[in-house]
């Protein structure tokens, strides 16, 4: 499933030469299963028709701001918000100036300001005309504004100029656009992620724990609700901001994290097990607080914690499971070992020597499964999250 599937697009179409590009983009956003409404301006008109647009898109053109007919069907406003996102193209000097100034006074310019969606711009004109001081001047208000800009291309010109000014080529404005929006592969899924550390209770005010920020866990939940799918969240002791959308439940123990798990799971299709377990929990926990005795040290005798990936496996066989392997040495063939060992569909191995991950915002790491090995290089938590949840859905579309 792309990209773009199923997205609301608007396509602004301004008056230059290069309108006739629309003509293509509108094609290949409907190709990969965009919604696509087009709003012209009136010098777009005396470029491309409507008619050619309406006939590609499916929709009828927008034109007019104050259409009674048009406001009836879906107004203004309702295209504002309906929009994922408006993109621009051709974007002429005079619709960035306007953009610049926060004009409303057509329906193009009143739409990206009544819109709460990310706004593409990509600028087309005569190679003089965008080397203006004005025009760059217009294009930095609406970067620091959080536009985002697709070329322009430099090259030859309609007008027998060469420089930059030439929009971008339509595969290039769907390949950026496809970048923007996370994918719907695991759309319909539930997926549980186990995330952060757990803590093992000594006394009631100490416990065992571990130097795990969550950061990665957290990262994962986001791209997979991000990728369409319904996330519950695990999570032991972090500060961390729930990502919109996901359901958490905070747990403190490993055992505690297992029960939440055998809840969550018997409701899933994918078990994601990226928490830093204590592998072993203190056998008893003193009632009080342990009080220190004289000069002799303390012994606490610890048992061992339940392997919660791996018993979570067992009880759900159906479950596709995904588990982390955080080394320092031999990092894949311990990872390879760890994979088999408990019986996991896929697992991800990270080296974590030289505290290189612990806390920190980057990562890089290899997906391992039967018939994959792919490595990522270093990235944010977040891409790589993106990452692993595309091949992820890959491996698990590919095996169900
Ligand atoms: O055995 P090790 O701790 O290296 O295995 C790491 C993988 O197993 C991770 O996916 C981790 O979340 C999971 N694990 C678990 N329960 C434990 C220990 C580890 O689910 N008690």
């Amino acid at each position: 499933m792309g990209h773009l599937n199923q997205r609301n697009i608007i396509i602004g179409v301004c008056g230059g030469i290069a309108a006739y590009k629309s003509a293509e983009l509108v094609r290949l956003l409907q190709k990969q299963g965009a919604n696509v409404r087009v709003v012209m301006t009136d010098g777009a008109q005396a470029f491309i028709t409507p008619l050619t647009l309406q006939a590609l898109s499916g929709n009828p053109v927008h034109i007019e701001l104050l259409d009674t007919e048009a406001e009836r069907g879906m107004g203004h406003i309702e295209l504002a918000r309906w929009a994922d996102a408006i993109v621009i193209a051709p974007a002429t000097a005079d619709i960035l100036a306007k953009l610049a100034n926060g004009d409303a006074d057509n329906l193009l310019t009143t739409l990206v300001l009544a819109t709460a969606a990310p706004v593409f711009v990509a600028p087309a004109m005569n190679q003089q005309m965008w080397a203006q001081a004005a025009t760059q001047e217009n294009c930095d208000t609406l970067r620091r504004r959080n536009f985002l800009f697709i070329g322009p291309d430099a090259g030859e010109q309609a007008c027998g100029d060469v420089g930059a000014g030439r929009m971008s080529e339509p595969a290039d404005v769907v390949q950026t656009l496809n970048a923007h929006f996370p994918s719907r592969a695991l759309e319909g899924l539930h997926i549980v992620i186990t995330a952060g550390p757990t803590r093992e209770a000594i006394d009631p005010v100490r416990f065992i724990g571990n130097h795990s920020s969550g950061k990665m866990g957290f990262s994962l939940a986001r791209a997979a609700i991000d990728a369409g799918a319904s996330v519950t969240l695990v999570a032991g002791p972090v500060h961390l901001d729930t990502p919109e959308g996901v359901t958490r439940i905070n747990v403190d123990s490993a055992r505690q994290m297992l029960s939440a798990c055998e809840n969550a799971c018997s409701q899933a299709d994918i078990f994601i097990a990226c928490a830093a377990v204590a592998d072993y929990r203190p056998v008893t926990v003193a009632d009080h607080k342990l009080k220190k005795q004289g000069t002799s040290g303390l012994t606490i005798e610890l048992t061992q914690n339940p392997d919660i990936v791996a018993t979570i496996g067992q009880a759900f066989p159906n479950l596709y499971t995904v588990g982390f392997a955080a080394e320092t040495q031999n990092v894949l063939e311990h990872a390879r070992e760890k994979r088999t060992r408990k019986q996991l569909d896929l697992i991800i191995a990270n080296d974590v020597g030289n505290n290189a991950v612990f806390g920190q915002d980057h990562n890089s790491v290899t997906i391992i499964g039967s018939e994959l090995e792919l490595h990522l290089p270093e990235a944010s938590k977040l891409q790589v999250a993106r990452t692993c949840v595309e091949a992820l859905a890959k491996e698990y579309r590919r095996t169900h």
